[in-house]
């Protein structure tokens, strides 16, 4: 596909085919995807990947969060299940970690830099029939979250990926276009 029609047409997925995706499909594209400009060359990020039972400590953790911030007593335990089923839907999801630079120069750079590999990422899949969404829920950087997922003092989760092979792509939302928000000096 075309690079300017690949951008164009990438659009985030959110309902996914009951399909595996491989593994070894989603290194290969992460291993590209690093290529991103990078200031002083920090590679700040790390990728976690869960697939099949790998997504049951995400799909706990978000159960939990998501009882425990269910107001009505009565709902709770339907509620954690609820969430837990939406995360099980995913076939695949990738935590791209980031590690945090005490200076915040740098830490924009580096988060800049990491939403440039996730970008990448979602266009190399999407290349290949992939589809995904950057999902940034407020549970992303709560304490039963980065348990789970092994995330240390010092690192921040950029983002969920949620991957698969998208049963239903939702129409693209328009775009001003650049030249509208063009200033020449
Ligand atoms: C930093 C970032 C965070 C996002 N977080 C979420 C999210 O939490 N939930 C969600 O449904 N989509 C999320 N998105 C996806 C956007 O909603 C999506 O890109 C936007 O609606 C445009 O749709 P498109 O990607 O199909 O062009 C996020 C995108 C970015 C760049």
């Amino acid at each position: 596909m075309e690079l300017k029609q690949l951008i164009r047409e990438r659009r985030s997925v959110h309902v996914f085919e009951d399909r595996e995706v491989d593994p070894a499909l989603v290194v290969e594209l992460l291993d590209t995807a690093v290529w991103a400009p990078n200031h002083r060359m920090t590679q700040p990020w790390r990728f976690i990947i869960a697939a099949g039972d790998g997504r049951k400590k995400i799909a706990d953790a978000c159960r939990n969060v998501n009882e425990r911030w269910e107001r009505d007593p009565a709902k709770k335990q339907e509620t954690g299940m609820k969430y837990y089923g939406k995360i099980m839907k995913n076939p695949m999801i990738v935590t791209v970690v980031m590690k945090e630079n005490p200076y915040l120069q740098v830490r924009e750079e580096d988060y800049a830099a990491t939403a440039a590999v996730i970008h990448n990422f979602s266009l190399l899949a999407w290349e290949q029939g992939i589809g995904m969404v950057w999902e940034t829920y407020e549970w992303l950087n709560e304490a039963v979250f980065r348990e789970a997922v092994g995330i240390q003092p010092g690192e921040k989760a950029v983002g969920n990926l949620h991957i698969g092979y998208p049963k239903a792509v939702p129409a693209a939302e328009p775009r001003i276009p650049a030249s509208e928000r063009i200033t020449w000096l």
